[in-house]
């Protein structure tokens, strides 16, 4: 399957730099800077395509996902902003009802983006609203430019997020922040967004993308089969008692003891060489 780029999703294969495995990291930007990166049905579709490719590639190791800049003003009128992704496409909500709305919302795209099995960066330099703040709460590590906007205003509309923040959002920040932003609907900037753990960095947006392809190359550069395991064992934190996570942990760990890449992270430790991952 070639890479899924359409319209409103531009992807990017980036090779991925100082390893021995070779392979990809995914750069995904959605595409509709003239509605600061709104999440329409298109994009929507786009997404989820993204997501089983990257889930079936053998080549990519890392998905990062990120917003189109600004186009360049048109002639008497303000530029648009920067922006992550400004929410659900609004104009889409006019004349829909509960029925229509079931069926917009249910397995969506943010719960595939959520359900990858490999790692996944949101790189947000701009406004991260609604469902935008969402698509980053469905990856594994959000990484924003010190100009980025975080906020659930869909009180604003008569309405509650619907892409999992009030589930997911909790688990970031806590039940009362989340109970905070989704009641008044007010954006927070980067610095605090970083303060309640809702990002995991901020930095300067010249040095956004260097920054997060930084990490996006470390973490491609490990065993993606490892990987896995790691997410896998973390997420479940999120569903189990203290003591059912800890068993499940015991369990995964030990089977990693039965993969090729423990053996070879062990002997390239025990050799001072270079692992050399077979993703197995
Ligand atoms: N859905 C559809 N269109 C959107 C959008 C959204 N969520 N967010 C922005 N847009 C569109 C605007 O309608 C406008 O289109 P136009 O130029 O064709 O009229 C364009 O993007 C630029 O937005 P604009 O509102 O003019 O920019 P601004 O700088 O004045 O304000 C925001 C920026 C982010 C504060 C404002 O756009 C906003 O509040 N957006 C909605 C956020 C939201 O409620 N998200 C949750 C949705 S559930």
């Amino acid at each position: 399957m070639d890479e899924p780029s359409s319209a409103v999703l531009k992807v990017d294969k980036i090779p991925v730099t100082d390893s021995t495995v070779g392979g990809y990291v995914a750069l995904a930007t959605i595409n509709r800077p003239n509605k600061l990166n709104a999440l329409n049905v298109d994009v929507m579709d786009s997404l989820k395509t993204l997501c089983a490719w990257v889930e079936n590639s053998d080549e990519i190791r890392c998905l990062v996902i990120t917003g189109a800049k600004p186009l360049p003003a048109e002639e008497g009128k303000r530029a648009k902003p920067n922006s992550f992704v400004a929410g659900a496409d609004i104009s889409e909500f006019v004349g829909m009802d509960s029925k229509a709305t079931k069926i917009k919302f249910t397995d969506n795209a943010v719960e595939s983006l959520w359900s990858l099995t490999k790692p996944t960066i949101a790189m947000i330099d701009g406004f991260a609203l609604g469902g935008g703040c969402e698509v980053a709460c469905s990856c594994d590590i959000r990484i924003a430019s010190e100009r980025s906007k975080f906020g659930t205003p869909e009180i604003n509309l008569g309405l509650i997020p619907g892409y999992g923040a009030t589930q997911r959002l909790v688990k970031l920040v806590g039940y009362g922040k989340t109970l905070e932003m989704v009641m008044t609907g007010e954006m927070i900037s980067a610095s605090e967004a970083r303060n309640i753990g809702l990002v995991n960095h901020v930095c300067d947006h010249e040095e956004l993308s260097d920054f997060t392809m930084n990490i996006a190359n470390k973490i491609a550069s490990k065993s993606v089969y490892t990987l896995k395991t790691a997410k896998r064992v973390i997420k479940a934190a999120l569903n189990n008692t203290l003591n059912e996570g800890i068993a499940i942990e015991a369990e995964e760990f030990a089977k990693l003891f039965d993969s090729h890449d423990q053996e070879e992270g062990v002997r390239a430790f025990m050799e001072r060489d270079t692992p050399n991952w077979r993703d197995q």
